[in-house]
């Protein structure tokens, strides 16, 4: 039984990772920040009881901050292959949060290929490396995005995770290690975390065809990205640690819409004029933009043989469908007297 590590568990594509690696048979490690709260709803449907003997998912208290931490975990799980997926992954909050950012995304996967380089040396047990890259890197160089366009980063964020990929390619060339860079374009779920642009857009407009609020606040309308569905894109992350050679990789959809087509889109799904509810906001503007982002993942579909299976028009039904629900209940609870208290980092 083949065993995998994963940081950022408890993220979007944490929660799908692991339900792929499972499903492939394999034993699954999590590393996951303690909180004054459970921070484990993307992955509870996956818990399984700590005396069950057939048990293949576990959890271990760390962070990215704390390389010794991630040495000791590493030594402990012996995985064949980590997955760094862990980061503070919000672009605007990046402006907010800088030093953090880059100690996190960059530092922090130092931190980890540290780790790995140092227990693969001494054991001489192959751990293959994959890094949660992104097409941020590529910021203002113009669409369409590969591997070979360069890096123009455009926010603290991307800053960070530019820093990551040169480590993990650094750490490949003068080590030896099976080290992949995948460069992922947006990509979505029902599972997205409410203050990214699609799950804002889907929470709100479902609220609004409910009854349950009236306006959406919005920044840039006019960025354009490459959406795909979190589902199809970790596939491409356990691809390239297959293959015979480590690589870097661009996984996108290759289509780019702009904001304002994602919202009439939903909008319109749900029959709304999306005009007579949304307000552009100038504090959600970001201080520096990325225009225009559109991957041309040719390498993944003739190396990986990767393709992405769910479009647009699906993402959007999924993720309508389910937060329909989600405000049905709420609905349900505000009919019956009670107050529903929306969290406040929605706004962000
Ligand atoms: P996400 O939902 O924001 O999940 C981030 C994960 O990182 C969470 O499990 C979070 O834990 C964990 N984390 C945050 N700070 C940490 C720290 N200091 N130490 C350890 N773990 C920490 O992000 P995602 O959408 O799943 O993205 C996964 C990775 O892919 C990220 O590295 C992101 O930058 C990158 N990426 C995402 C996209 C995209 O469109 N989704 C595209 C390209 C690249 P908590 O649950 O405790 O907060
Ligand atoms: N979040 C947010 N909130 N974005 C808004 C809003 C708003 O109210 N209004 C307009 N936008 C615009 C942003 O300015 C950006 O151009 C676009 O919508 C998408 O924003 P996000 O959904 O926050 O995603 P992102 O593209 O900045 O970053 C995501 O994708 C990257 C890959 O390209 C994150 O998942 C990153 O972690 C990831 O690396």
């Amino acid at each position: 039984m083949k065993r995998a590590l994963i940081t950022g568990i408890t993220g979007q594509d944490g929660s799908y990772l692991t339900e792929l690696l499972l499903g492939k048979g394999y034993e699954v490690h999590g590393i996951v920040r303690r909180a004054s709260v459970f921070n484990t709803d993307r992955i509870d449907h996956l818990y399984q009881d700590p005396h069950d003997p057939e048990r293949r998912m576990f959890l271990h208290y760390g962070d990215l901050s704390d390389g010794g931490t991630l040495r000791t975990v590493l030594q402990k799980v012996m995985p064949e292959e980590v997955y760094n997926l862990g980061a503070q992954s919000h672009v605007k909050v990046s402006f907010g949060q800088p030093e953090y950012t880059g100690d996190i995304d960059g530092l922090g996967t130092l931190r980890i290929l540290e780790a790995v380089r140092d227990v693969q040396e001494s054991t001489g047990r192959e751990i293959r490396f994959y890094q949660a890259g992104t097409s941020e890197m590529f910021g203002a160089t113009p669409p369409p995005q590969s591997e070979s366009s360069p890096f123009r980063p455009r926010s603290p964020y991307a800053a960070a995770k530019v820093y990551a990929h040169w480590m993990t390619v650094n750490y490949r060339e003068a080590y030896g290690l099976f080290t992949c860079n995948g460069i992922l374009f947006n990509h979505e779920s029902e599972r997205r975390g409410e203050t990214f642009l699609t799950r804002k857009v889907t929470r709100a407009a479902t609220r609004i065809k409910l009854g349950l609020q009236e306006k959406l606040y919005l920044g840039n309308l006019d960025a354009k990205r490459d959406w795909g569905h979190a589902e199809d894109y970790v596939e491409a992350m356990w691809l390239m640690l297959q293959q015979d050679e480590p690589d870097d990789y661009v996984v996108a959809t290759g289509r780019m819409y702009s904001v304002r087509e994602f919202v009439e889109r939903v909008f319109g799904y749900l029959d709304l004029d999306w005009e007579r509810h949304v307000i552009v906001d100038p504090y959600q503007f970001r201080p520096t933009e990325v225009d225009a982002l559109q991957g041309d993942a040719s390498k993944a579909r003739t190396k990986l043989g990767w393709q992405p299976k769910i479009d647009l028009d699906e993402l959007i039904r999924r993720m309508v469908e389910n937060d329909l629900e989600l405000a049905a209940q709420e609905r349900t609870l505000t009919d019956y007297g009670h107050a529903v208290l929306r969290r406040g980092a929605a706004s962000i």
